[in-house]
């Protein structure tokens, strides 16, 4: 039996400006899928882990995602995924996405490479999909291709990987869970143009930032008016967070996805340390539960880990 095993990374989804179109892929955590080739048209899920998601296809993050794949494909051939997740699902970190991606491009292993990144990044929106209730690839596109990316257009889709200096990410997850879809209705349908042009000058800020290596730029242009100010009222001590790690030298950083993670970026290896004792001792005082994730931008994206 044709059989490969993939590990698909967590990622940061908007990276405070850029709503539904930036996003980037982190070191840890990833979780684990391995996937075999069946000859009939069939997927079948074995979840290897704690967290009970569903197994039926058509209610399942991998089966919306294979479903919209298969679609593509002529040949008489299914799918068995054995699944080990160790991104929690409603985390903010992309876990979603993790499985969607993790199962197109273990899927197109087995299948010879047949479709390009694009074209996997496309199926795996429709496991987003069954996850978010929304087609939105600022995870997706990340956990592909890698790095950074920034989505121009969802229709026709236009990814563009953008270059990118060494970054340290610290990662703060309480431990509460923040639906993505819950964490879209909250939001403003119209916005002022005053405040759409503060977030359009920031996100062009952060792109530059980024293709220009220029740490500065990148901190003055992780500023959100549009979704942050609403979405915070979900996580708790957030104002506290940012405000600590701003003092503990974080280039800059805010939710990561829908929430409730949050994110912070440093330019040096002891600067996220102290990042991470600020967010410690902020909870710490607050009594909330957490999980920190000190990681580095992951440049790879998806790995097959063997055949
Ligand atoms: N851009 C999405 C959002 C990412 O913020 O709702 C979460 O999946």
């Amino acid at each position: 039996m044709k059989q490969v095993t993939v590990l698909s990374p967590a990622t940061v989804a908007n990276i405070v400006c850029g709503f539904d179109v930036l996003g980037l892929a982190l070191n840890a955590p990833s979780d684990k899928l391995v996937m075999r080739l069946l000859d009939k048209r069939e997927i079948r899920i074995i979840n290897k882990d704690r967290f009970n998601l569903p197994t039926e296809p058509e209610k399942n993050v991998f089966g919306g995602a294979l479903l919209a794949m298969m679609k593509e494909v002529k040949e008489e051939i299914g799918f068995e995924i054995e699944s080990t997740k160790m991104i929690m699902p409603g985390s903010g970190i992309g876990s979603s996405a993790a499985s969607a991606a993790g199962a197109v491009v273990a899927a197109n292993h087995l299948l010879g490479n047949r479709f390009t990144n694009q074209e996997l990044v496309q199926f795996a929106t429709y496991g987003e999909q069954v996850a978010s209730g929304s087609r939105h690839a600022d995870n997706i596109a990340p956990c592909i291709y890698g790095g950074v990316t920034l989505i121009r257009s969802n229709d026709p889709l236009d990814i563009i990987p953008l270059n990118f200096p060494p970054l340290y990410v610290t990662v703060i997850h309480p431990q509460i869970e923040v639906k993505t879809s819950d964490a879209r209705q909250i939001l403003k349908k119209q916005i002022l143009l005053k405040d759409a042009i503060t977030q359009w000058a920031n996100v062009a800020g952060l792109v530059t930032g980024f293709m220009k290596e220029d740490y500065n730029l990148i901190g003055r242009s992780l500023v959100d008016v549009l979704i942050e100010p609403v979405r915070s009222m979900l996580i708790p001590g957030f104002n506290e967070i940012k405000k600590a790690c701003k003092e503990a030298g974080a280039l800059g950083g805010g939710i990561s996805g829908s929430g409730p993670s949050v994110f912070m970026l440093s330019k040096e290896e002891a600067t996220a340390k102290a990042v991470e004792l600020a967010m410690r001792s902020v909870y710490e005082k607050i009594g909330v539960d957490f999980h920190i994730h000190l990681t580095t931008v992951n440049p790879r994206g998806v790995e097959v880990v063997n055949s």
